[in-house]
């Protein structure tokens, strides 16, 4: 593929539960479809030279949901590691995570730390799994930091600036040096953020497909990146 490839896309995963109701199947048959879509996607991604690939797989405000499907989809990143490991580590895939772990369920927490931990030594795409991710939750997260090391007298105020800031996201231990968003896909038809990356995605690209999750995969994936291709991005400028 010509032409420039985006450094980091971030993925809103959406339409799992729609694309099984539409099939009179539970919804839950959707997230574990979606988890075939996320290989296909990931494998892409690292062919096409994505630095970072950031999946959306859980936000602070899924906790929501019924506990039922609250527990499906804490058990998914198990089964997901246990299935493709093999074909992550061929890729030469580095696996990374965003979110607070705290809430994370400790096998499911486990899993993902394996995960980290198998495939720290790889230098291809990093996959990151924004797990239990709020970008609000974020903000105000990385500001409370902020605010003790000034209260300790080892900041002043007068150097905060936006990277003082982006040392404190959530995204700066799991995707530096590409925390800003380049390019933010959804698929499913929803044009909304959803509390998604609010800091980085300040000057990414987006793009809408209206294929629910399941549907999802490597062709629309090339879609996108060539719509993303087609676009003048001039960050304020001329
Ligand atoms: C996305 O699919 C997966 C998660 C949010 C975990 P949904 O579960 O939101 O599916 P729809 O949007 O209800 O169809
Ligand atoms: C966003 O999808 C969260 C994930 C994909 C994990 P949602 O389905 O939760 O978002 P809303 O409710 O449509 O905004
Ligand atoms: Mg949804």
């Amino acid at each position: 593929m010509e032409g420039p490839i985006p450094k980091h896309v971030a993925v809103i995963m959406d339409g799992n539960g729609r694309w099984a109701q539409k099939r009179n199947l539970p919804r839950t048959e959707g997230h574990k479809e979606g988890m075939e879509a996320v290989r296909r996607v990931a494998v892409r991604a690292s062919e096409r030279g994505v630095k970072v690939l950031t999946l959306f797989a859980f936000s602070t405000e899924n906790w929501k949901r019924p506990l039922d499907e609250i527990r499906f989809l804490m058990k998914l990143p198990i089964d997901f590691f246990d299935v493709f490991m093999p074909e992550l580590l061929k890729n030469n895939i580095r696996v990374t995570v965003t979110g607070f772990k705290g809430k994370i369920p400790g096998p499911t927490r486990k899993a993902v730390e394996k995960a980290v931990e198998q495939t720290k030594d790889n230098d291809g795409m990093i996959l990151n799994f924004a797990l239990n991710y709020g970008g609000r939750a974020e903000i105000v997260n990385a500001t409370k930091e902020i605010a003790q090391l000034v209260k300790s007298g080892r900041l002043n105020v007068s150097d905060i600036d936006e990277a003082t800031f982006e040392d404190h996201l959530l995204t700066a231990s799991s995707v530096t040096p590409y925390q800003e968003v380049d390019l933010m896909i959804r698929s499913s038809g929803e044009q909304r953020l959803s509390n998604f990356l609010l800091w980085q995605n300040a000057y990414s690209e987006f793009y809408f497909s209206n294929l629910a999750w399941p549907e999802f995969n490597g062709d629309v994936f090339d879609e996108a990146l060539s719509s993303f291709q087609q676009r003048s991005r001039r960050f304020g400028g001329l």
